[in-house]
């Protein structure tokens, strides 16, 4: 899958995809992440990419010529599944939306800062618009990040034991079970009892009972 970002700040997105899973899954070929420089596409001598709201009001906003340049200069290369923009007034994030996102093979995000970028990107280019909550970020570019982890980690190949995706909290509408590694005992607390037992079916339901269980008390939004 290929993931193309347009940022005003680049520089913003390039250690979240030089660690971990996400290293790997780019050196392995399973995703390739392209940052864009949306200012290197502004016609303006001073490679301005703002300019004052119509209408008046405070805080500037992010103009069409760049982000359509960019944008079209992509699309003249290849076809794209979806163009995102990210945005708090968008459809909040679920795991739902990044399953179906990490099947697509070109997605295009596009990072708003400002106090927006003009309507018509929205109305003429933008196929998703996407919030990761109910807060305000400085900038697309965080979330842009947590998106692109979201999607490449679920894409079979990101990780090496490939079931771990599968078993995370969301995937079936739970949250996950508690998990213990060694030792034992610490600061008088026990590892519980029955994971010591070798019994994998007893371990199977009680893992099922505790993501129940904490589904219901943490998060009885949850439908399952
Ligand atoms: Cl996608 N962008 C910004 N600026 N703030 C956010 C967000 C996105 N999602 C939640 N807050």
């Amino acid at each position: 899958m290929r993931i193309d970002i347009l940022t005003i700040l680049p520089s913003l997105l390039t250690s979240p995809f030089s660690d971990s899973i996400l290293k790997r899954a780019i050196e392995n070929g399973v995703a390739e992440v392209h940052v864009h420089d949306i200012r290197k596409f502004s016609n303006n001598k001073q490679k301005k990419v703002d300019d004052y709201m119509y209408g008046g009001g405070a805080g500037m906003v992010m103009t069409c010529q760049p982000i359509a340049d960019c944008i079209e200069s992509l699309t003249s290369e290849r076809k794209y599944d979806e163009v995102i923009f990210m945005t708090p007034d968008g459809e909040q994030l679920k795991q739902t939306k990044v399953n179906q996102l990490s099947c697509a093979k070109n997605i295009i995000i596009l990072c708003g800062h400002y106090k927006g970028i003009d309507e018509r990107i929205r109305e003429l280019y933008v196929t998703s618009e996407i919030s990761i909550g109910d807060y305000v970020l400085s900038g697309g570019e965080l979330a842009a990040a947590v998106l692109s982890d979201a999607i490449i980690r679920v894409i079979p190949g990101a990780m090496s034991n490939e079931t771990s995706a599968l078993t995370d909290s969301f995937q079936d509408n739970l949250l996950s079970p508690p998990v213990y590694t060694r030792p034992e005992e610490f600061n008088g607390k026990s590892v519980p009892k029955v994971l010591l037992s070798g019994d994998f079916n007893a371990i199977d339901k009680w893992r099922e009972d505790k993501a129940i269980e904490r589904t219901k008390s943490r998060r009885p939004d949850l439908e399952h």
